[in-house]
C-alpha cells in the first residue's frame, strides 16, 4: 500500500487558493492515501465562533471538497483531510476521510486545544475505525494526540493506520507519536503545516516535521520543519497486526484494568 502526507502551509482565509495548492500537489500522485494537515483549507487561527463559521465548509455544499472528491475519483486514492466544518450555527475542527466514491466518514476533534475553545464546538464523533480496500483506518486530529487513550481505542478496534492532521505549535508531538506506535504497534502519519499565522490577536508558527512512523516506532521518514513535502512510501499494513511486544508479552491482552480503574 501507498501511503504518504502532503505538508504546505494553508494561507489564512484563502479557501480556494489552499484547495488548489493541494490538487496542484497531488494531480498526479500514484498513492492509496494521503493525508494532509488541520485546518488545510482555511488556516488555524480564528479570533472566535463567527470568524471561524465565515470560512467554514458546509459537506453537503462545498465547492472545495468536492474538489477534493473530485482528485480522489481521477487518482483514485483516499485522502484524509483537516478542515473547519460548518453545520448550521456549530462549527467542528473536522477530518474527512474522502475517496473515490466521496466523502466516506468525518471526524469532529474531540480534545480542542488551548483557544479552539473559543472557535470551534467540541466534536461529537465517536473513535471509529474505516475500511478502505481492506485496510483499516484511524483518524485522529493532532492535539488529540496528548490523549494516549485516542490511539489505544483506535488501535483496539483494529485500526492498523492512524491518521493524524495536524497543525502543531508544539514541538513534543512528533517524539510522542514514536512511543504511540511503539504501545500499540500501529503506524501513524502525522501530516502537519508549517509557516506562521499572523492575526491581530497573536501570531502562531507551526512547526511542520510531518512524519510517517511504522509499528515498533520505527520513524520511516519526517519532512523538514518549514517546507512544502509530499512523501510517499510503501508500506505493509498488516505489519501492524501482531501486537506480541516479546514472546510472552500481548499488547492489549496483558493490560491490568483492575490497577488502573480511572
Ligand atoms: C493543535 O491541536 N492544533 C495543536
Amino acid at each position: 500500500m501507498k501511503v504518504g502526507f502532503y505538508q504546505f502551509r494553508p494561507i489564512f482565509g484563502k479557501t480556494d487558493q489552499n484547495c488548489q495548492k493541494i490538487v496542484n500537489a497531488l494531480e498526479n500522485v500514484d498513492a492509496d492515501l494521503i493525508v494532509l494537515p488541520e485546518l488545510a483549507l482555511s488556516g488555524y487561527y480564528f479570533k472566535d465562533k463567527q470568524e471561524t463559521l465565515k470560512y467554514a465548509e458546509d459537506p453537503e455544499n462545498s465547492s472545495r471538497l468536492d474538489a477534493l472528491c473530485n482528485l480522489a475519483y481521477k487518482r483514485n486514492l483516499h485522502l484524509v483531510i483537516g478542515f473547519a466544518e460548518k453545520q448550521n450555527d456549530h462549527c467542528y475542527n473536522s477530518a474527512a476521510l474522502i475517496g473515490p466514491n466521496g466523502i466516506e466518514h468525518l471526524y469532529r476533534k474531540v480534545h480542542l486545544f488551548n483557544e479552539e475553545k473559543f472557535c470551534f464546538d467540541p466534536g461529537d464523533t465517536p473513535f471509529v475505525v474505516n475500511d478502505i480496500n481492506g485496510v483499516k483506518i484511524g483518524i485522529m486530529i493532532c492535539f488529540d494526540w496528548v490523549f494516549p487513550e485516542v490511539t489505544r481505542v483506535l488501535a483496539m478496534q483494529g485500526a492498523q493506520i492512524i491518521c493524524q492532521p495536524s497543525n502543531l505549535v508544539l514541538t513534543f508531538c512528533q517524539q510522542t507519536m514514536l512511543a504511540r506506535c511503539i504501545e500499540n504497534r500501529v503506524f501513524a502519519i502525522t501530516a502537519n503545516r508549517y509557516g506562521t499565522d499572523k492575526r491581530p490577536q497573536g501570531s502562531l508558527k507551526f512547526t511542520g516535521k510531518s512524519q510517517i512512523v511504522a509499528p515498533g516506532g520505527t520513524l520511516l521518514h519526517r519532512a523538514a520543519s518549514q517546507r512544502d513535502a509530499l512523501y510517499i512510501t510503501e508500506i505493509n499494513p498488516d505489519d501492524a497486526d501482531n501486537k506480541m511486544i516479546t514472546e510472552h508479552n500481548h499488547l492489549f491482552n496483558d493490560r491490568r484494568r483492575e490497577f488502573y480503574p480511572l
